[in-house]
């Protein structure tokens, strides 16, 4: 049976798909979060197609419909905006002046809401973007996981600051207080867990918010709108749908917003940030491109490297920021490792999520199947092959994966980031030529050097590190473990994020500062005694 063939046939019948799926029940959000208050909606709606199709008796594929969203317009964005502005009223709302234990227990409060709704996510997870079953669990426990982390780091972080510090005559406390507005904006990859990376950690430093769920993974935020509504002030956290194009810009343009956090394309973001009327007043934490590289070299564990560039180049389709995008092999062993790196993709079972053992799954954009094969075709074109059998292979939205080789110059494939099944290999025969390739790249968020030699990895470290942001010895590009901190250069990010990092990027250094004289002591003596202020204090959170 051809790969075509196999792949649609991996695609259940509507009636499969409702008897084994963990489908979800249709979902007609009909509610948007504004102003603390669950709106009912009215307007237009936006159907939700899963990545997942039913394949109909004929062999034809049809994605399959989970349920429908309002498209908002600029009404209801400004609508969202004003509601934000005034929950923030300039510093002076009950959220950016709650002491920060208070914000904590709304965050815990939130946290057990969340948690009581983790099937409900986790399945609209798998249905709407087709992350296996267990990578949809893992996406939902490492962002409850991410919560509780920030938290503690932020009781850490604020514990340290609940002293004085008495420098030359002056009395100084330091806290870190919020910036204002924020727009946040997350992937459709991470949907749950790298949006809630950014809109977490700016919400508990006392910023209030404006949310645009991703172009897909948009239901699986709506089992969490009452937690949202009913953990925090009104106004703390408002949600926006619809056209981004026409909406964000008018958010930008307004000079209300203060920061901009999104996890996309770095032409959207440097677009967006040109908008603001003051520039110099809007941060901006932003995860964009990357198109990692591994560098494998002539004394390479070639077993050892085979299995993490699998890994690190197909885990959920390639779809991820941090994927391996092409490897550079030693033309010593290039034959050797491309011929069991092949074997390997073979090995990878495409089927629906919810089935044990799959890794290739259906993706849900259609249309970058056909930037895929488009990407093959080129490279074809210019001498390269698919070298894996099957490889390239298409299906409604199921994409077998191609390995693509010898990649060179010239090629789509060279520098595109394809954020799919694709995995293009070039071989060198000179560590310059792929050192070389790092330092042109418009990217600098990773790279994967394999060798055993101490001497060269020793070399390439203290270039490299000046070029990426983390250096993955024999092993993939990740991001995890979440405390280490998650940036990259160039065009592949803005600001930091890591637990402790995100409290620092969307917060900023605030401080009390009086004379060291008996009258200054007495009065903050008072504020300390009386509870004053929630700033001024010397409470330790527990
Ligand atoms: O898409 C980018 C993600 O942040 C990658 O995270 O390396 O844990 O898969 P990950």
């Amino acid at each position: 049976m051809s790969m075509s063939k196999s792949l649609l046939n991996a695609f259940p019948t509507e009636a499969e798909a409702s008897a084994d799926g963990m489908r979800p029940p249709k979902l007609h959000q009909r509610q948007i979060l504004i102003d603390g208050e669950l709106k009912a909606w009215t307007g237009p709606v936006r159907s939700v197609f899963s990545a997942i199709c039913a394949r109909g008796e004929n062999g034809s594929l049809e994605q399959i419909e989970l349920g429908s969203y309002p498209i908002g317009g600029l009404a209801d964005a400004e609508q969202a905006l004003a509601a934000a502005v005034a929950a923030y009223d300039d510093g002076r709302g009950e959220w950016p002046t709650m002491t920060v234990a208070q914000r904590i227990s709304c965050m815990q409060n939130f946290t057990k809401q969340m948690v009581a709704k983790r099937d409900e996510i986790v399945r609209l997870i798998m249905w709407e973007i087709g992350k296996t079953l267990s990578d949809s669990q893992k996406e939902f426990d490492r962002t409850v996981e991410y919560i509780k982390a920030t938290i503690d780091a932020l009781k850490q972080l604020d514990n340290t600051n609940s002293r004085f510090l008495l420098v030359e005559g002056t009395i100084g406390q330091i806290r870190r207080t919020p910036l204002g507005v924020v727009l946040c904006m997350g992937p459709y990859n991470y949907p749950l867990n790298e949006t809630f990376a950014t809109l977490i950690p700016a919400l508990i430093m006392g910023n209030t918010m404006v949310f645009k769920p991703p172009k897909f993974g948009v239901l699986l935020f709506v089992p969490l709108l009452e937690a949202l509504k009913s953990a925090f002030p009104k106004g703390v956290i408002n949600t926006v749908y619809g056209k981004g194009a026409e909406i964000v810009p008018m958010l930008l343009e307004s000079g209300k917003v203060n920061v901009l956090t999104l996890i996309g394309s770095s032409k959207v973001a440097d677009h967006l940030k040109k908008m603001h009327p003051k520039i110099n007043r809007l941060r901006a934490i932003l995860g964009l491109d990357a198109k990692n590289a591994a560098i494998i070299l002539a004394d390479a564990d070639i077993e050892l490297a085979v299995k993490e560039c699998v890994l690190g180049a197909l885990s959920f389709n390639g779809q991820r920021c941090t994927a391996l995008k092409i490897l550079l092999v030693h033309r010593l062993i290039a034959d050797k490792f491309v011929q069991r790196f092949a074997e390997e993709v073979s090995k990878l079972k495409a089927g629906m999520p919810w089935e044990s053992g799959v890794t290739i799954t259906p993706l849900p954009e259609l249309g970058k199947v056909d930037y895929m094969t488009r990407m093959i075709e080129d490279a074809s074109s210019k001498g390269a092959k698919v070298i894996n059998e099957g490889g390239g292979s298409l299906s409604g939205t199921l994409f077998y994966p191609a390995v693509v080789y010898p990649v060179s110059e010239g090629m789509m494939l060279y520098r595109e980031e394809q954020f799919g099944p694709i995995v293009p290999i070039m071989p060198f025969d000179d560590i310059k030529t792929a050192l070389d390739y790092v330092v042109t790249s418009e990217h600098g968020q990773q790279v994967s050097v394999f060798t055993q030699d101490s001497g060269t990895v020793g070399k390439l470290v203290d270039q490299l590190v000046n070029q990426v942001c983390r250096v993955n010895i024999n092993c993939q590009c990740q991001r995890g473990p979440d405390v280490f901190a998650f940036t990259g250069r160039k065009d592949s990010a803005e600001g930091t994020l890591s637990v402790t990092d995100a409290l620092r990027s969307f917060s900023i250094r605030s401080m009390i500062a009086a004379k060291q004289t008996d009258s200054s002591k007495k009065l903050l003596d008072n504020i300390i005694n009386d509870h004053t202020s929630n700033f001024i204090h010397t409470g330790f959170i527990f």
